[in-house]
């Protein structure tokens, strides 16, 4: 070829390399940068999300699929979204894996690894089973098979597995483990204001076994999302209990929708609680920590049992002030069960390790300071934060009222307060909406939870662009809750009411975006 044709071609080349570019950059629109986007939870591409469904780790991935409308951003004809990540904070959005049929809409449901091929899918290897509600006339359970690590699924024939039981309307969200004592599979399944508990060898035979719930904990709405798995009590495993994490449609602990667990015993065929009927275990005390659900199959070498939920409320999920899509996920919690002070036995939760490489810069941090009110007021002056990590421990030498405000306005129109009250002992969310974002009666609110006595308050809060999680006295209690601040509300703010405390330690982190990825996984996602 002569030189002058292969410079042409050359230039060819790069300049439809460079075509290529562009058009890629256009058509990859900036789905993270829009108001109100999370940056380090998991929020879709697009369009509504509400539960999350289907966590399972399988071959170093973690799987994550949520409840689905790619039609719009309401609540309307539900599809299973799927995500996948290594870690668990950063995802890489995947195409639909399941879409309605003519059994009715994609409900809420489990996935679990089928190791031993029991259902007979996979020619005698392994492979993923998803077992989920389908909701159309009336309510049964499906499942559907995957012989490619989750990215393409294929519908049994037979669907469903459990039909319609015409007594009851409310019948659905399958969560299934294989129950290692008896060598089955066992699946809990919310009925009404129950759980039903049925068992197959297979994951396609279903036979009814037991049912727990009837008036027993909050009943203020049907019950929805049952999981129910087993953990070490104070890390011995050999003393271990079973919990039963079921969330109600309305009437939970801040109004609407919320998830409260059961701590008992279960023998492969029945659960029993070890709490008085009447007494209530919240997951979460905020408004907005609903519909979670854990992976299953983490492996032992790892142990964890790690649940995500839904982190808003059906009072007005439908209404949050974001537009592109409408619906994230919580953190990715750890799970554990501890003897407190007072001798019951509690679900404790913390956030998974893997999120602290998202931690950058450092922004603040003070160690064994005492400071009065005056004090107080100045101690965060001009640190500006957005989306970030504060990890504080506060030593109460008197009696006194305390906390920390997030996500301030200058004129302090907008401002979400995190604080201790000591005469009531409890510690609490305070969340408020500026007026031009008035969208729901139901929003603003106080979120509190009375705490057992205590001269020092623990705390982790985790804030992102709407939303601010709180784990407090070390993950005994958790508050959730969404805010919409505008975006140039950054200031903070720690107080202290008539008198002074000692700062333990009080450190400020801000968090990267997991977004950061996005551009990489457009072009060389897998
Ligand atoms: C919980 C829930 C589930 C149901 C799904 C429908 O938020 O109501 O019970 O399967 O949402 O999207």
């Amino acid at each position: 070829m002569k030189r002058k044709h292969v410079v042409l071609f050359s230039g060819l080349i790069a300049l439809a390399s460079l075509v290529l570019v562009i058009f890629n950059l256009i058509t990859s629109r900036n789905y993270y940068a829009e108001e109100y986007r999370p940056q380090f939870h998991f929020s879709p591409e697009e369009n509504w999300l509400n539960d999350p469904n289907g966590m399972v780790y399988y071959d170093g991935e973690y799987h994550l699929f949520y409840q689905h409308n790619p039609g719009g951003n309401e609540w309307g004809p539900m599809y299973w979204g799927h995500a996948i990540s290594k870690d668990m904070i950063n995802w890489d959005h995947k195409p639909i894996a399941l879409e309605p049929d003519d059994l009715g809409m994609i409900f809420s449901g489990s996935t679990v690894v089928d190791w031993n091929d029991t259902s007979g899918f996979f020619d005698g290897g392994e492979g993923l089973v998803a077992i989920y509600t389908q909701n159309g006339e009336g309510q049964k359970q499906s499942i559907a098979y995957s012989k490619d690590k989750g990215r393409s699924w294929e519908k049994y024939d037979g669907n469903p597995v459990i039909p319609v039981d015409p007594e009851i309307k409310d019948f659905r969200d399958p969560k299934v483990f294989w129950h290692e004592g008896t060598e089955k599979w066992v699946m809990s399944l919310a009925a009404g204001k129950k759980v039903m508990f049925y068992d197959s060898p297979n994951l396609i035979d279903w036979n009814f076994m037991s049912e727990f719930g009837e008036g027993a904990g909050a009943q203020g709405g049907v019950w929805e999302c049952p999981d129910l798995f087993e953990l070490p009590v104070d890390g011995d495993s050999d003393d271990t209990k079973w919990v039963l994490q079921v969330d109600i449609g309305d009437g939970a602990i801040a109004g609407g929708s919320g998830a409260q667990y059961f701590i008992g015993d279960f023998d492969g065929t029945t659960f029993k609680s070890i709490d008085e009927p009447d007494h209530i275990n919240w997951l979460d005390y905020g408004a907005d920590f609903y519909a979670g659900q854990s992976f299953s199959d983490i492996p032992d070498e790892d142990g964890r049992r790690i649940m995500i939920a839904w982190m808003s409320n059906w009072l007005y999920a439908n209404r949050v002030p974001t537009e592109e899509w409408r619906g994230s996920m919580s953190v990715p919690r750890s799970l554990e069960l501890k003897t407190t002070d007072d001798g019951s036995i509690k679900l404790f939760q913390h956030p998974v390790e893997e999120l602290t490489a998202l931690r950058d810069k450092e922004l603040f941090r003070v160690e064994n300071q005492i400071v009065d009110s005056i004090e107080a007021a100045d101690l965060l002056d001009g640190i500006e934060a957005d989306v970030f990590e504060l990890n504080a421990e506060i030593q109460l030498d008197q009696p006194v009222d305390f906390g920390i405000k997030v996500r301030m306005s200058e004129e302090k129109q907008d401002e979400t307060v995190i604080g201790f009250s000591e005469s009531k002992n409890e510690l609490f969310v305070e969340r408020s909406q500026s007026e031009e974002l008035y969208f729901s009666p139901y929003f603003n609110g106080r979120h509190a939870v009375s705490i057992n006595d205590s001269k020092v308050i623990n705390l982790k809060i985790l804030v992102d662009k709407n939303s601010v999680e709180v784990f407090l006295q070390n993950g005994e209690y958790a508050i959730t809750d969404l805010i919409f601040p505008r975006d140039d509300s950054r200031g903070l703010e720690f107080y202290v009411e008539d008198g002074e405390v000692t700062i333990n330690s009080l450190e400020i982190h801000s968090i990267k975006s997991t977004w950061k990825y996005e551009l990489f996984n457009h072009f060389y996602g897998s």
